[in-house]
């Protein structure tokens, strides 16, 4: 049973500036939850017990956000505002243990997870993806987590992306094995779509053994200077089995500006207190365009 995962939100965001000079992009809220918060209760409801966040400079406040704030619940308290204050103990009673570590240089997503090495220690984990929201009825870890019960080997949640994109992610090479499963031969980061082997990209969700951080330990630096890891699943299939698993859901990109709007749209539609008034401005919205 897979406890533990890791969540890395170090990165600085540069897709998403202006806001993101003094701001987290997984804190940048999704109506009113921040999109971190979205990705922890996806690993809590998955089975999770032991988080990682992998934090850097300027992110203090998702450290904040999981803590209490006693001086806030007692306002809340003293005003009789009781939905607001069980809001704010939902977040900091969640049934999960939450750690921090610093990635003190952005040297990309492989250095993030080596921050890792020693909290995770001998076992295999999982990584989701700070700023990545993932929508679906079955948690998307989960969904993983199902897939790797059954091969007892890395896996690698993918999406299928229109071929024009393929140079915005990592790209897999595989064969498919059953239904939305591939044993994956190459894995190849940015790739350009003449050279690209298929379409499936490497999606924000990863189910990996403990082995991956000697590998990134010795990882060079790949696209964009940055510490791939992509490149070190590459190494690791080279090594062993690792599988591909196409979920099913939808995701969100949170550090792209158009997929974040969408992602509040999406979730605003559907929520109690505001969805029927969204989706009616929708409509009316949409017949002046
Ligand atoms: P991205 O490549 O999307 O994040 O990394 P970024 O580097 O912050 O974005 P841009 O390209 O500059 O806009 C995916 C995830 O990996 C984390 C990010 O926080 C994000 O959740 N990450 C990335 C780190 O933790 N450390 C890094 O050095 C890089």
């Amino acid at each position: 049973m897979i406890k533990k995962a890791v969540i890395p939100a170090a990165g600085l965001g540069t897709r998403f500036l202006p806001v993101t000079k003094s701001q987290p992009k997984e804190m940048l809220p999704i109506v009113d939850k921040p999109t971190i918060q979205y990705v922890v209760e996806e690993a809590v409801a998955s089975g999770i017990t032991d988080i990682l966040i992998i934090t850097g400079k300027g992110k203090r406040s998702m450290e904040d956000h999981f803590d209490r704030n006693f001086e806030l619940e007692f306002l809340l308290k003293k005003a009789g505002k009781t939905t607001s204050l069980a809001e704010l103990q939902k977040i900091s009673d969640l049934d999960v243990d939450i750690h921090f570590i610093r990635q003190k240089e952005q040297l990309g997503l492989g250095h993030a997870i080596l921050q890792a090495k020693s909290h995770i220690g001998n076992e295999p984990f999982v990584v989701l993806l700070g700023d990545s929201l993932i929508l679906s009825e079955k948690p998307c870890t989960k969904q993983l987590l199902e897939v790797y019960a059954k091969y007892k080997a890395p896996i690698i949640g993918l999406e299928n992306v229109p071929k024009e994109k393929v140079s915005s992610y990592g790209i897999v090479a595989g064969e498919s094995i059953a239904k939305d499963v591939y044993k994956l031969s190459d894995l190849i980061e940015k790739p350009s779509p003449s050279s690209a082997p298929s379409t499936l990209a490497i999606a924000a969700r990863y189910v990996l053994p403990p082995e991956i951080f000697s590998i990134l330990e010795k990882t060079a630096p790949g696209v964009g200077g940055e510490i791939q890891l992509t490149d070190a699943l590459r190494e690791l299939a080279k090594r062993q089995a690792v599988y591909g698993y196409c979920f099913a859901a939808k995701r969100y990109d949170i550090g792209n500006r158009l997929d974040y709007v969408k992602a509040i749209l999406e979730i605003g539609c559907k929520r109690p207190d505001i969805g029927e008034k969204l989706r009616a401005f929708i409509k009316e919205y949409a017949k002046t365009l």
